[in-house]
């Protein structure tokens, strides 16, 4: 039965990125046996189950057709490990909260295990493949680890970034950009580079899949991720000019993304980016730069994370000015939780940071998400506050002073917004942190409308 695949790949770490990425591969070759294990019991019986752990759309359809073909989710990491020719990492390389380098260095905990885990299942020659976003030079601390066994069994390390953005994973894995595979430039890292090239090429266009050396691999990761958080900062810091100088963020984005060497994506103004990527990449490279002492280019970057943190806290200070200067006992909000549309991650959302500022003003918090409440709740359980999460955006709405908008989903560019504003305290407040509803139109139904990098619409 096992001899009929041509392959075996594990997967180590069945998150956001270890998931989607091996069930696209597994759906695309039939021919390969992918196998995915996590230390995470429950999470891999939600693999297994019609409730998958992500929310990502798409993913479902992929997971059901693969699964128990080529496609299995398990808890046995040893024995993954041993059958594997090819092993991707992607277990969680979150911040550090401790020691030297908490709060901007990778925490390699968890990786470090499992280098040490394969080291010791392993009785055969693997391709260790590096999935998580790692600090550059990782792969090299990966090889130390797997050589201080005297060499018994060769393993060959490759850096293979994950580019892809939640809520178009399964359209960025079906159809990327580009696909980044770093090795050493040894013969034999040369050849486990191009075995990994032949896997991706079962589907996408070789022109697409580029080669480098680890290093460079590695590095850009980050940078791609540092270059999209800074268009972001970018266009958010003239957010902040636009609303004292009556400017249109909108107007300016258009105008300046019509130029082909700026381009028109990524300029969407916002209460700031979240995600699990942009503020940990950028602390990453802040902090390699330091160490190298690279002061300026330090700051250069570390400013990026600084705008986006003075772009979440002016939300809050717009909001207090605007009702009054005081929230207390005021019910607010939120529309949305998730850190974007169409995905109900919450890892580092804005949302989180706007909703603990509002609990400390002593406002009422009602929060609102079509698929991020439970991750909601588990962010603010320690919180000491009134607030409550409800599915249906009209109940939530109901009684409120105000709505501010989070997420940018869809359902909230249409709700009926007359009917919402009958249900709400007057004078009623609408604060778009996404910029996605019609601001003119709510501002006459009886809203006082506070875009963002837009000319407020108020009635008094
Ligand atoms: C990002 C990268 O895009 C992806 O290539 C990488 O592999 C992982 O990190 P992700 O964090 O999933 O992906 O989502 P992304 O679409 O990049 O959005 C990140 C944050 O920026 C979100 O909070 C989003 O709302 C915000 N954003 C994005 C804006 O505020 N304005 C924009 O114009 C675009
Ligand atoms: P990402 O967004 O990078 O995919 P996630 O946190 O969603 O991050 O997923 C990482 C997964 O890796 C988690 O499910 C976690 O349980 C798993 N993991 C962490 N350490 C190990 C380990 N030593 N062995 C197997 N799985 C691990």
């Amino acid at each position: 039965m096992e001899t009929k695949f041509e392959k075996k790949l594990l997967c180590i770490g069945a998150g956001y990125v270890g998931g989607p990425t091996m069930a696209m591969i597994a759906y695309k070759c039939p021919q390969y046996k992918i196998t995915i294990v996590d230390i995470n019991h429950n999470r891999i019986a939600e693999w297994n189950s019609d409730n998958l752990p992500i929310y990502e759309p798409g993913l479902d359809e992929i997971v059901k057709t693969a699964r128990g073909r080529n496609l299995f989710f398990s808890t046995d990491i040893d024995k993954g490990i041993k059958e594997a020719d090819i092993i991707f990492v992607s277990v969680n390389t979150p911040t550090k909260t401790f020691g030297v380098g908490a709060g901007m260095a990778a925490d390699l905990q968890y990786w470090e295990k499992t280098a040490r885990h394969i080291l010791q299942c392993a009785e055969s020659p693997k391709i260790i493949v590096e999935k998580s976003t790692l600090p550059v030079k990782t792969a090299l601390a990966m090889e130390r680890i797997l050589t201080s066994d005297n060499n018994k069994i060769h393993f060959e390390v490759l850096s293979n970034p994950e580019f892809l953005a939640e809520g178009t994973a399964i359209n960025d894995l079906e159809n990327p950009d580009r696909v980044l595979i770093g090795s050493r430039q040894t013969e034999s890292g040369i050849k486990a580079g191009n075995e990994l090239v032949e896997i991706y090429a079962n589907w996408i266009n070789k022109e697409r899949i580029i080669t480098s050396d680890i290093w460079s691999s590695e590095l850009s990761k980050i940078v791609s991720n540092a270059f999209l958080a800074q268009r972001i900062s970018s266009i958010n810091s003239i957010s902040a000019l636009c609303e004292k100088t009556d400017a249109d963020i909108n107007d300016v984005a258009r105008a300046v993304g019509f130029d082909s060497r700026i381009g028109k994506k990524f300029l969407n103004a916002s209460i700031g980016f979240g995600g699990s990527c942009f503020k940990k990449d950028i602390l990453n490279l802040v902090y390699i730069c330091r160490h190298y002492g690279l002061n300026e280019v330090a700051d250069y970057w570390d400013s990026v994370v600084k705008i986006n943190d003075f772009q979440k806290g002016r939300f809050i200070i717009k909001m207090l000015t605007a009702m009054f200067n005081t929230l207390v006992n005021k019910k607010i909000c939120l529309l949305g939780f998730a850190f974007k549309a169409n995905t109900g991650d919450t890892r580092e959302s804005p949302a989180i940071y706007i909703a603990k500022r509002l609990i400390e003003e002593k406002a009422e918090l009602v929060i609102t998400d079509p698929k991020a409440l439970k991750n909601a709740k588990m962010d603010l359980k320690d919180i000491d506050g009134n607030v409550k999460y409800i599915e249906d955006p009209y109940e939530a709405a109901a009684g409120s002073y105000a709505i501010a908008i989070m997420t940018e989903w869809d359902l909230y560019k249409n709700l009926d917004y007359e009917k919402i504003y009958k249900s709400m305290i007057k004078p009623a407040f609408f604060f778009d942190g996404r910029n996605i509803v019609d601001h003119q139109k709510l501002f006459e139904i009886g809203f006082n409308v506070f875009p963002t990098g837009k000319p407020a619409l108020t009635h008094f």
